[in-house]
């Protein structure tokens, strides 16, 4: 039995951040939409196997009297346990206990500093004045009968509040934020001090249960899953074979545009796997040939990795007597996205790499990663025995080095690409910074120059690199790469690798420019 802190989203930015915070203290945490019925009691909420010992609510960006309020049922704040509010969350929970909230003279955001009043076992260990973020609109302007506020900052007097029984707690700042800078302490307070909560989510506990878990969906089932070597694909992989063995079966498609020496790296380290690598270089190649647009080069890409996909698990099925389950590695983001009350958001990517798949494959799916968050899925992976290179790789795109060959993708151009690439990949290594930056790599344009070489003139390709810092992808900006690496790479990339002669650095942020090239 874990236990489980239940958060209610009414739309922040940050609430995923509430649940990572949360996740790293040793507590599980789901997000709920705030627009979800309440449920009959604590354990219908909690789910089976769970406990629940505390609920969040989020912040949000609408007005707790405004008409765009997402609708809530109140029932939520009628389940015994503790309750801490934030920003939004608290100005809801005041209401609901009696209190006013009105709409602040001026709003305040971003840097505050907060005072305490008086003690408060959320507050319990902070210093008299702790730096917080503030985002808001509306304040709490009457307390709640029986409430206490507990601290303030200049703008804002009910900066933090309680309730009679220390069981409540609104706080106008946002702890999930590493600009508050006692955030952790609070939540901690909270999930041990308030909750009582047992630090009981770890990898290794997961492994455990999902394995358990996994064994009694699957049965005797066999399952096929595509590997692409990524993070994603390498941890479900390695999980469904601590599960089910040989019932697994992966499928690695050498597509031609892979990084070089990825398909050997990739075997060498799964060879415990079933694992068939199907060597689909000429079709891939073959089909490229010509085309320069990049969403076609996209279509033709995926199109083909369908196909290949699904011919061997054709094939496979044959031998096994056929295969029910597909092996996805969708997370937790992807999940919450799909399940928020906005609406599944524009920020899902449309280039996921088996788009359709599933559908077409009519099989069911499994994906045990659901529940996790990225960097959940590289300490599983480091708990599964998966080396530190694989777990912490860069992200590499599903059409390959595709997407970095501008205009025809020819196999001379594709090991162009391959040589530069390994030598910038292989100088951020050295230089150690593979782990701090999003992505580092070569991009071969359609584009040549004039250069001289010994006495002759030349009149090469250009590559260029690309380095970037990204949170998440979804916005990245130019990482300040020392120059001495820079110049040793474009030195070595134009002695090393034939057929280039000129090599830039690409200073774009993005937006407006995206991280790949097409
Ligand atoms: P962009 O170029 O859109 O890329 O700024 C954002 C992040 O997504 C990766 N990317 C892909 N990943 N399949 C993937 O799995 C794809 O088709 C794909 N296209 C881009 C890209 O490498 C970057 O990290």
């Amino acid at each position: 039995m874990h236990d489980i802190v239940l958060i209610l989203d009414f739309g922040s930015q940050t609430t995923q951040l509430i649940a990572r915070r949360i996740r790293e203290q040793g507590v599980y945490s789901e997000i709920r939409p705030c627009t979800d019925p309440a449920p009959a009691s604590a354990e219908a909420a909690a789910g089976p196997g769970r406990r629940l010992v505390g609920l969040v609510l989020s912040g949000g960006p609408a007005s707790v009297f405004g008409d765009d309020a997402p609708p809530f049922d109140e029932g939520w704040l009628d389940l015994d346990v503790p309750v801490l509010g934030i920003c939004y969350g608290m100005q809801l929970l005041a209401r609901h206990a009696g209190g006013e909230v009105s709409p602040a003279r001026q709003g305040e955001y971003g840097h505050a500093r907060l005072a305490l009043v008086e003690p408060a076992p959320l507050l319990e260990g902070l210093d008299a004045h702790e730096p917080v973020w503030m985002s808001h609109g509306d304040q709490v302007t009457r307390l709640p009968p029986g409430w206490r506020r507990v601290a303030e900052t200049p703008a804002c007097p009910v900066a933090a509040i309680a309730d009679a029984a220390g069981r409540r707690f609104g706080i106008q700042f946002h702890p999930e934020v590493t600009h508050t800078a006692p955030g952790e302490r609070i939540l901690h307070n909270f999930l041990f001090a308030v909750c009582g909560a047992r630090a009981d989510w770890s990898m290794g506990s997961f492994v455990e249960e999902q394995v358990r878990e996994l064994r009694a969906k699957l049965g005797e089932d066999h399952v096929i899953c595509g590997l692409s070597g990524g993070v994603d694909s390498s941890v479900v992989a390695a999980l469904l074979h601590r599960a089910i063995g040989d019932r697994l079966h992966c499928v690695f498609v050498d597509n031609g545009l892979l990084r070089k020496g990825e398909r050997e790296a990739v075997e060498a380290e799964f060879q415990e796997l079933d694992l068939h690598v199907v060597d689909a270089r000429a079709l891939f190649l073959d089909r490229l040939a010509g085309v320069t647009d990049p969403e076609r080069k996209r279509r033709v890409i995926g199109h083909a990795f369908i196909e290949v996909f699904e011919a061997e698990a054709r094939r496979i099925g044959e031998r096994v007597g056929g295969i029910r389950w597909l092996a996805q590695g969708t997370l937790y983001p992807d999940v919450i996205e799909s399940v928020s009350f906005r609406g599944p958001s524009a920020t899902i990517k449309s280039h996921h790499n088996v788009g359709g798949l599933p559908e077409r494959m009519e099989m069911d799916l499994v994906e045990p990663l659901r529940e996790l968050f990225k960097d959940e899925v590289r300490r599983l992976g480091v708990a599964l025995g998966l080396s530190e290179a694989r777990v912490h790789r860069q992200p590499f795109p599903g059409p390959g080095l595709a997407v970095r060959i501008l205009g025809e993708v020819t196999p001379e151009r594709v090991a162009v690409l391959q040589e530069a690439d390994a030598i910038v990949r292989e100088e951020v290594r050295a230089a150690g910074l593979e782990r701090e930056l999003w992505q580092a790599f070569a991009v071969l344009l359609p584009v040549r120059s004039v250069g001289v070489m010994g006495d002759a003139r030349t009149y090469e390709q250009t590559v260029v690199v690309r380095a970037v810092r990204s949170v998440d992808g979804m916005t990245a900006s130019v990482a300040r790469l020392p120059w001495e690496l820079l110049e040793r790479v474009a030195n070595r990339v134009i002695n090393e690798v034939r057929g280039v002669n000129r090599v830039a650095y690409d200073l774009s942020s993005k937006p407006p420019a995206t991280i790949e090239w097409e």
